[in-house]
Order: structure tokens, then C-alpha cells, then sequence
């Protein structure tokens, strides 16, 4: 089965509007779990803009399924995963100005340090990146245990042939991810149209989407987003 990882960092924007107390992160947990997610993925930002770290912690203690936490390799985030020790650990990069995560992450020598010590505590670790062949090699070396595939760019392409180039350079990507042993997870900019392109390829073990599902659960309601979409990639 195909594992759908549901990011709630939106349900917390919504609060952090009116900095009061809902929508509360922790029920869009429930919801999303009860129908179907088999993770919850948030990301702590270094400026708390949405997630907070009283949510890491509640939400530490009341996933059922699995939780991953998107954070930058900074002493901080690292101090703190390594307390609270959700099960996975996406490292992302991370820019103060940006809307959203724009771009994979750039692994350097200096992330080696990080993985080894996260995974110390027991925690599975994956890096945020391109779909670069050289990139995941070097992924590999220094101890990743997943890639996640930024699909942001064939998420945003308009032209049919250029779409077809991106999916076969995910599928490229994808394979060597396998060949060195190491889970195959995508995500960024996936929605219920684009998402059949990358099912279709039957490699990714997961993905991880939010603005998409949430969106749709403004109209729909959290539970049908959540179901529907975990219809779409076990087709
Ligand atoms: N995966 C990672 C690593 C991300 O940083 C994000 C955005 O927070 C997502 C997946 C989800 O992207 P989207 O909200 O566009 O579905």
C-alpha cells in the first residue's frame, strides 16, 4: 500500500491568524488518521509561523500512525527532535521570506553530522531534495534513510512535453533511490489532478500533501480530502 502522509502546517496558519485556539491542529490529526492518513507531517519552523512546539509535543503523544517532523538542520531543531523524537525526521532547507518550501535541500558534508546524531535517537531520517541523481548518490553516503522527491517543479509545469521530461526525471531519481536501499517518498505542489502521473510510475512507497488537501477540506470536509486521496495513490 501506498502511504499518504497528511500535512496539517495549514490548519495551524489558520490558527496562528488570530492567534487563538482553533482550528486546533490535534483534531485535524484525528480526522485525517481516522480516514485513511498513515502519517502526520508538520514542519517547525524556525520562526513558529504555523506549528508551534506545544503542537509538536501534543501531537508526539496522540498520533496513532506516524509522525514526521519537516524542520531545517539547525543546533536548535536538532535539540529538539532528539527530545521529543517523532519517527521521522525530513530535513528541509528553510529561508525566512520564503511562502512556502521553495527548492530541495543542497546536502553538504555538514548534514552527515546531522543525520548520524538524529538517528542515534532512534529516529528514521529523510532529506528533502531535487530529483539529482549525483544529489541522492551522495544522500546515500552520508546515511539517509529516505528521499523525498521535491516535486514543486513538475507540480508547477504547464507544458505537456516539459511534464513528461519531469516525470521521467523522477522516475530516474526514484530508481536510483531504491538501488541504495533507501525509501522513496515525494512531495510538494501534489494535488487530486497531478498526483495520477506520479501513481502511475508504481514507486513512490509515499507521499506527503497538504495545501491540496486542506483546500479541498475548506468545502469538502477534512475526512472526504483525506479519503479520497488515499483512494487516489492505491489505484
Ligand atoms: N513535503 C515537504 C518536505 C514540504 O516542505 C511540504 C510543504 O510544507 C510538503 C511536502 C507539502 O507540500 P504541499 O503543501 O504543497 O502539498
Amino acid at each position: 500500500m501506498v502511504e499518504l502522509g497528511v500535512n496539517i502546517d495549514h490548519v495551524a496558519t489558520l490558527r496562528q491568524a488570530r492567534l487563538g485556539i482553533e482550528p486546533e491542529p490535534l483534531q485535524a490529526a484525528f480526522i485525517a488518521e481516522q480516514n485513511g492518513a498513515d502519517q502526520i507531517t508538520i514542519h517547525l519552523r524556525e520562526d513558529r509561523r504555523h506549528i508551534q512546539d506545544r503542537d509538536l509535543k501534543l501531537l508526539r503523544n496522540t498520533v496513532q500512525t506516524k509522525l514526521n517532523l519537516e524542520m531545517a538542520a539547525t543546533p536548535e531543531m536538532l535539540e529538539i527532535a532528539c527530545s521529543v523524537k517523532p519517527d521521522t525526521v525530513t530535513l528541509v532547507p528553510e529561508k525566512r521570506e520564503e511562502l512556502t518550501t521553495e527548492g530541495g535541500l543542497l546536502l553538504v558534508e555538514e548534514h552527515r553530522n546531522y543525520i548520524e546524531q538524529i538517528k542515534k535517537s532512534g529516529i528514521e531520517v529523510s532529506v528533502f531534495i531535487e530529483p539529482d541523481l549525483e544529489m541522492i548518490n551522495f544522500a546515500a553516503e552520508i546515511g539517509a534513510n529516505a528521499v523525498e522527491i521535491h516535486t514543486g517543479r513538475y507540480a508547477n509545469l504547464k507544458d505537456i512535453n516539459a511534464i513528461n521530461k519531469e516525470v521521467a526525471r523522477i522516475q530516474e531519481a526514484a530508481r536510483l533511490i531504491k538501488q541504495n536501499k533507501m525509501r522513496v517518498v515525494a512531495g510538494h505542489g501534489l494535488n487530486y489532478h497531478n498526483i495520477f502521473r506520479l501513481v502511475e510510475l508504481q514507486i513512490c512507497e509515499e507521499f506527503n500533501i497538504g495545501h491540496s488537501i486542506i483546500s479541498r477540506a475548506v468545502f469538502t470536509g477534512l475526512a472526504e480530502a483525506v479519503h479520497t486521496m488515499k483512494q487516489l495513490i492505491n489505484r
